[in-house]
């Protein structure tokens, strides 16, 4: 019997904040199923082990950090010449500067929505100008499940990605007709560095999964955090063709946290 090609064979994924934790996890699975995978990040470490592992032809890195406007342009035009035309995006860099609202900095205001959305429409429009022009294409931007509830020390991070998401839900609509799918993977608490960041004692993981009634945070249904490899899933589903009717979703991985209806 033949083999099945992998799902993704001959298909060009950029993915941006590749370097750890949720978009490692999305570089490594659309690679594994076949994809030639640009990886992008701000910091060139992470992204050059991936490459050295998987090889440039299947994990290239590009040291680039989506703020700077000029450098996405470059990225998305010189990908599409020495990788291939880029057939998936999947939006994953963001930062989370946790502050109460009394205490947040204009930086730290500034610096999350240049990363968490401006990043996101750079990206995602010059993805989408060459993306439209061929009729087909896949863009995810990964958001967050604090998108959609209030959570204190949040107010930034949370409106930061409330906009990406709607952002993405837009342009979904507006390329719907050129055949072009934009949906959202909202993650809850995963392990990885940013989640890690949050917990000040021995006790704050426990909290996280079995949730905190004076912060008015439910907890996680399910009982666990979520590994990167979760939400990696979740985007590979969306970017395939078995998601083909699927767009302006926005697809919650969270073990149930926000108790959505
Ligand atoms: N970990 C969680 O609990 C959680 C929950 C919900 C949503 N998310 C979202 O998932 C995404 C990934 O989170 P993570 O937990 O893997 O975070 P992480 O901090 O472990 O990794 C983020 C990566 O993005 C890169 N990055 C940051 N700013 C960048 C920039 N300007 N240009 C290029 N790269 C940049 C970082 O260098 C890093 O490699 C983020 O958008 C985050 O908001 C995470």
């Amino acid at each position: 019997m033949r083999e099945r090609e992998p799902e993704l064979a001959g298909r060009t994924a950029l993915v941006t904040g590749a370097g750890q934790g949720i978009g490692e996890a999305v570089a490594r699975l659309l690679a594994d199923q076949g994809a030639s995978v640009v990886a992008v990040d701000r910091a060139a470490d992470g992204i050059a082990a991936l490459e050295a592992e998987y090889g440039s032809d299947r994990i290239a890195a590009r040291a680039v950090d989506v703020t700077d406007h000029a450098a996405v342009d470059r990225l998305v035009e010189e990908t599409e010449r020495t990788v291939g035309e880029l057939d998936i995006l999947v939006n994953v860099a963001g930062v989370l500067r946790p502050s109460r609202v009394v205490d947040l900095t204009d930086e730290d205001w500034d610096d999350t929505f240049a990363v968490n959305s401006t990043g996101v429409f750079r990206l995602s429009r010059a993805a989408a100008r060459k993306m439209t022009a061929r009729g087909a294409g896949s863009i995810v931007t990964v958001g967050s499940n604090a998108a959609g509830v209030p959570r204190a020390g949040m107010a930034a991070y949370a409106a930061s990605k409330a906009a990406a998401t709607l952002f993405t839900k837009c342009l979904g609509l507006e390329l719907a007709r050129s055949g072009v799918r934009c949906n959202v993977v909202s993650p809850g608490s995963t392990d990885t560095a940013m989640q890690r960041q949050l917990w000040s004692d021995p006790e704050a993981r426990s909290r996280v999964i079995d949730g905190e009634p004076s912060a008015y945070r439910v907890g996680i249904p399910l009982g666990r955090l979520a590994e990167p490899v979760d939400v990696a899933e979740a985007v590979a589903f969306l970017v395939s063709d078995r998601a083909r009717h699927i767009t302006m979703h926005d697809l919650y991985v969270d073990g149930g946290a926000t108790l959505r209806v």
